[in-house]
């Protein structure tokens, strides 16, 4: 982020005071940050905060800022190199919508064509109400980027959707508007979510996996420029846009599909939960309850990744391993024994990790022993981590 002029907007939300917390991680992060509040976000938080963090003047009158800028607005449309939004209330949305210019942040956004990135925080059924929801997707089709609420306790007391997310995940969507393109002309295969192994036409065997984690790397993948293959069994999540999506069931399946574009692929990351065992005959018809015990063989799957291991050339071979107990050293025996460039490892049972939720706490292990630990973040922005360094792996590979 080395002298890049970051706008932040504030509008008038409970959850203005995180955005301290972001203009200073920003500015830590080698940014120019300049601060614009609107009258109703000063009453959460002092325009002399964000001057103190930020080394800058505040703007929040369209007309009270002649000491520091000409035309206050056009000045600070072109000193942004792009432009955050957090909190961004209904009424900003709205507003911004439209094109209304009735302060000097919704003035500032009609005066710039920078990138332009929107944080809402708000009640679950503002943000819910269809009025917001058509807002938020006028602006998307405009170009502008919005960061997903988190969900949570709220501050009226309310627990659902419309938090603002942690500032480490607000930094990290920062970095990606400028993080565009390290993929370009690359092509990367993702695998995500559960496969499904039929017991008999109604049950199945399958697993906890949602698929979120690695619909997040497909998806920073495709931002990064790279055309992007996603395999997913059973996943809970929408996969993202803009890429090639292919549904499967088995293990036995997903390895088809996997195997047919292995040649064609410059990295793999395998982060689908593939069930080690499938039913060995599953039934045609439904089974009936009978007995009081009921004795399904099992037989052992094929090892995808360790297949690929034994095909790979130059292919970039990235795994995942969810563990209880033991995390480095199990990952660290599946790094090798699998022949991976590197593998994402996590702690299933630790709080804000694992399946289900939006965060992950991981440590990315390298061939050669090095092992890099995060901090709790949101999966999209583990995601981005893990695509900056499968970009950086083929980059070396030339
Ligand atoms: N994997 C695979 N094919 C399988 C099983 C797993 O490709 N049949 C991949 C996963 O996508 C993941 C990594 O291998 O990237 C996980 O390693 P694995 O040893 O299979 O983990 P577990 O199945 O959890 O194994 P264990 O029970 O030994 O911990």
């Amino acid at each position: 982020m080395l002298d890049k002029n970051i706008l932040i907007g504030v509008t008038g939300g409970i959850a203005a005071y995180k955005v301290v917390e972001v203009a200073s991680r920003l500015k830590k992060s080698g940014a120019n940050v300049r601060v614009m509040m609107t009258r109703h976000a000063t009453e959460f938080v002092s325009p002399r905060t964000f001057q103190e963090i930020t080394g800058n003047a505040v703007s929040v009158d369209m007309f009270g800022d002649a000491a520091n800028f000409h035309v206050a607005h056009i000045a600070l449309a072109d000193f942004a190199d792009a432009i955050l939004v957090a909190p961004a209330t209904a009424n900003f949305l709205a507003k911004a919508a439209h094109g209304l210019c009735d302060d000097l942040l919704t003035t500032t956004i009609v005066a710039s064509d920078k990138p332009l990135l929107i944080a809402p925080s708000m009640n679950t059924k503002m943000f819910d109400n269809p009025a917001t929801q058509e807002n938020l997707r006028i602006l998307r089709s405009r170009g502008a980027k919005i960061l997903e609420p988190a969900t949570g306790s709220l501050a009226c007391g309310t627990s659902g959707k419309g938090r603002l997310p942690e500032a480490v995940d607000i930094c990290a969507a920062v970095e990606k508007l400028f993080a565009t393109g390290t993929l370009s002309g690359k092509k990367i295969l993702v695998t995500a979510g559960g496969t499904v192994e039929a017991i008999d036409p109604v049950r199945y065997i399958g697993n906890r996996s949602s698929g979120r984690m690695g619909c997040e790397i497909a998806r920073s993948a495709v931002d990064a420029g790279a055309q992007v293959t996603l395999i997913a069994g059973k996943i809970e999540v929408t996969p993202p846009p803009n890429l090639t999506f292919v549904s499967v069931e088995s293990a036995t399946q997903m390895r088809e599909e996997v195997l047919k574009i292995f040649d064609t692929v410059d990295a793999v990351i395998m982060s689908a939960a593939v069930a080690d065992f499938r039913v060995k005959n599953p039934s045609a018809q439904k089974i009936k309850k009978s007995d009081e015990t009921l004795m399904l063989e099992l037989v052992k799957n094929p090892d995808i990744l360790r297949e690929l291991g034994t095909l790979k050339k130059t292919q970039v071979l990235v795994g995942f391993a969810a563990e209880t107990q033991n995390v480095l050293d199990y990952a660290n025996k599946k790094l090798v024994e699998k022949n991976l460039d590197f593998i994402v490892a996590n702690d299933v049972t630790a709080e804000g990790a694992g399946f289900g939720v939006s965060t992950n706490i991981a440590s990315i292990i390298w061939r050669g022993g090095n092992v890099e630990n995060f901090a709790k973040m949101s999966k999209s922005a583990l995601a981005t981590k893990i695509v900056e360094r499968v970009a950086t792996v083929i980059g070396r590979h030339g």
